[in-house]
């Protein structure tokens, strides 16, 4: 599976010709989709267009109607049991939702996926768990914490804990900083970046906010017309012909300039 040329991309998830409905309505239409090991995806489109259908058809949490998803290379439907339990552990998913069990204190909340997938001694998944909180830079007094004595971005962390907890290779992040004042925003980016270059994480994000857009996503990839309409650059975005696109990423763009603008793509300090 490792066995590819030097230079040449990993493909961590591979989607292909999938389709999606509910009852007579369909909502992806033969999408394709390829994600890259290590890079950050921006994913965005209308409301309603089917961005979180997509994700949580590829955790196996809606079904499809065809099409493959393969997972590091493997394809869900040709494994067995086992290696796909396996490779659901590969995958973490922060949801667009309800990010945490309320009735679950930050500590137990990391610590369900752990509790699901492993058989663990307490007092490991006590360490794990505080070495989560760490990593996403809470403080470990939010351990005991319930997710109303948390801010916003608080909640967003310990979520992203969560996501992390079973160190996958890919995270799913559906809308993110949605709901975070600027700077909160612009902090979870910062955290995301950093983790794919520390962690080697990939991550898949949905996101409608253009600053995340321009200072942490390598990649830009655009639902519409229930597949993926455009995928590639900032600038490929730019010069693509569709009204939708134009208006999105021309439309906004003066305001995200102070945050964005450099040529590598992560923001200026
Ligand atoms: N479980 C479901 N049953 C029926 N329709 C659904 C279900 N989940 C999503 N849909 C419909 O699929 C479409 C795409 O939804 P969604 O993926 O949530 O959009 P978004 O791009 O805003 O995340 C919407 O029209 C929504 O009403
Ligand atoms: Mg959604």
């Amino acid at each position: 599976m490792n066995k590819r040329p030097s230079g040449e991309r990993e493909t961590i998830l591979s989607v292909k010709d999938l389709t999606v409905g509910f009852g007579d309505k369909i909502v992806l239409d033969k999408l394709n989709l390829d994600i890259y090991r290590g890079e950050i995806l921006g994913f965005v489109g209308a409301s309603g267009a089917g961005k979180s259908v997509l994700m949580r058809t590829v955790l196996r949490l809606l079904p499809r109607r065809s099409g493959t998803i393969q997972i590091l290379g493997s394809d869900y439907d040709t494994v067995d049991e086992v290696k796909r339990t396996a490779l659901d552990t590969r995958l973490g998913v922060l949801f667009q939702h309800g990010a945490l069990f309320s009735s679950l204190t930050v500590k137990e909340n990391i610590q369900l996926p752990m509790r699901e997938y492993l058989d663990l001694p307490r007092w490991l998944m006590d360490e794990l768990a505080y070495l989560k909180i760490e990593l996403v830079g809470l403080h470990p007094d939010a351990a005991d914490k319930y997710p109303s004595e948390l801010s916003g971005g608080m909640i967003k962390r310990a979520a992203l804990a969560r996501a992390l907890a079973l160190d996958p290779d890919l995270v799913f992040l559906d809308e993110p900083t949605s709901g975070l004042d600027p700077i909160g925003a612009a902090e979870f980016d910062e955290l995301i970046a950093q983790l794919r270059d520390t962690l080697g994480l990939t991550v898949y994000m949905v996101t409608h906010d253009l600053d995340s857009l321009f200072s942490v996503c390598d990649r830009i990839a655009v639902l519409g017309q229930k597949r993926v309409l455009v995928e590639g650059t900032l600038d490929d975005m730019l010069a693509f012909d569709d009204a939708w696109v134009q208006s999105y990423f021309k439309g906004k763009r003066a305001r995200s300039i102070p945050r964005a603008e450099n040529s590598a793509g992560h923001p200026v300090e």
